[in-house]
């Protein structure tokens, strides 16, 4: 199985500059906070599934467990409803409306209940006709869709892209954001432009895309599984040189929510998957039943060195530096900066599959760690430090197997 292992610490290292993005002031580092879809989807039976379905509950019953189990105080902060909260029609007035049954009290009172929990409320619409489950989209109602949201005090807007003309995207997710700037409320926007447009053959212009949105999908769904955690990775290192000079405070590569607590990872794959969205800087937006998580799942989430590196205030995405043997290696450069070089996080992840922790050796600055004066050494999952190394000693570590 899989694997992971550390992440490493470093003195040292040097200093990077970003690119321009969005200025809203919001999302100086990669959010964090819970989102519905992966777990729940789309379950509307709430008579068979109370528990379930997508409803008043389901949200207050998570920012009930994000305020009491200690996830607030790590930094998750946004409960975020994806789609299906909608009913089918607007109302009267056009305007958009939950669905009646299902959010009773209306999204303004389920909105001030997250707030008085000191959380933040995020809300799902989709840039088409319709949304992916069919509901009421944007198209045609922009202006008043972004007042309406604002008026419910929303503060992260997530932005599908089913049933919308591909090309039509370079002209109307930027006048949506336009929209939510002049309703005078700071709204993260999160947006799914990129990937319909590159799951479509069209090159996305991430110039206009760093401008306009706080981040962005770039790849399919997430699944529940550790072979999805794996195309998703590939996609990203495949893509890097490419994606990553996009990233920085204010606008970030998503490459969709973490799985951890749910049914398909081990343990060893959680802290992969921990690990991988931390060196990549990625927002760390949990769908999980925070209600019902082993303590080992929960201690991962919550491990407050692990989430630093997500949240270092360099803002840089790591990269992949190094493969052999079926092992890979990964680092970001992230704080402290001493002497103008920086230090890193590095991550060990492993795909073999045959039985015992594999040793890995390689000599530091072939990782790029090249600063002469050295580095010392931190496994920040234990907590274990591990003495100092200079470039030209090598780097050795053994790495459970994943699979
Ligand atoms: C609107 O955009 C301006 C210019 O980028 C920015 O300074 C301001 O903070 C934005 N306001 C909101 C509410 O997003
Ligand atoms: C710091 O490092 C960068 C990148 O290597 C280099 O371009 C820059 O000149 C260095 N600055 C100083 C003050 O040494």
């Amino acid at each position: 199985m899989m694997f992971v292992k550390l992440s490493q610490l470093l003195l040292l290292l040097l200093v990077v500059s970003g690119a321009i993005g969005l200025e809203n002031g919001l999302a100086r580092t990669p959010p964090m906070g819970w989102l519905s879809w992966e777990r729940f989807r789309c379950t509307t039976d709430c008579m068979q599934f109370p528990d379930e379905c997508i409803s008043d509950k389901l949200f207050r019953d998570m920012a009930d467990a994000l305020a009491s189990e200690g996830y607030a105080d790590v930094g998750y902060e946004y409960v975020i409803i994806d789609d299906c909260w909608l009913a089918y029609n607007r109302d009267a007035d056009g305007k958009l409306q939950p669905d009646a049954s299902r959010f009773p009290h209306g999204m303004l009172d389920l909105s001030n209940y997250i707030h008085s929990k000191g959380l933040k409320f995020g809300l799902y619409e989709d840039y088409g006709t319709n949304t992916c489950a069919g509901f009421p989209g944007i198209i045609g109602h922009m202006e008043d869709d972004a007042n309406t949201f604002a008026s419910w005090g929303v503060d992260y807007v997530k932005l599908d892209g089913c049933y919308a003309q591909l090309h039509d995207m370079d002209i109307g997710y930027p006048a949506f954001g336009d929209y939510l700037n002049r309703t005078g409320r700071p709204m993260v926007y999160s947006c799914s432009w990129p990937v319909y447009q590159e799951f479509n053959g069209i090159k996305p212009d991430y110039e206009a895309i760093i401008k306009t949105c706080n981040l962005w999908r770039n790849y399919g769904d997430i699944q529940d599984s550790w072979d999805d955690i794996l195309s998703i990775i590939d996609y990203y290192a495949s893509k890097q040189d490419e994606i990553i000079p996009h990233a920085g405070p204010g606008h970030w590569n998503d490459p969709d929510m973490l799985i951890i607590g749910n049914f398909g990872l081990s343990k060893d794959q959680s802290k992969a998957q921990m690990a991988m969205w931390s060196v990549m800087a990625s927002p760390l937006i949990m769908s999980n039943d925070l209600r019902n998580i082993d303590p080992e799942f929960k201690a991962i989430l919550q491990n407050k060195k692990v989430i630093a590196v997500n949240q270092d205030p360099l803002g840089i995405q790591g990269r992949r530096v190094y493969q052999n043997n079926n092992v890979e290696v990964w680092t970001r450069p992230v704080m402290p900066v001493q002497n103008n070089q920086s230090s890193y996080a590095v991550v060990v992840l492993s795909r073999r599959t045959d039985g015992t922790p594999f040793k890995i050796s390689v000599l530091l600055e072939l990782l790029g760690l090249t600063n002469p004066a050295g580095y010392a050494f931190e496994e920040l999952f234990d907590g274990v430090t591990h003495g100092e190394l200079l470039p030209t000693d090598d780097f050795e570590v053994r790495v459970n197997p994943t699979g």
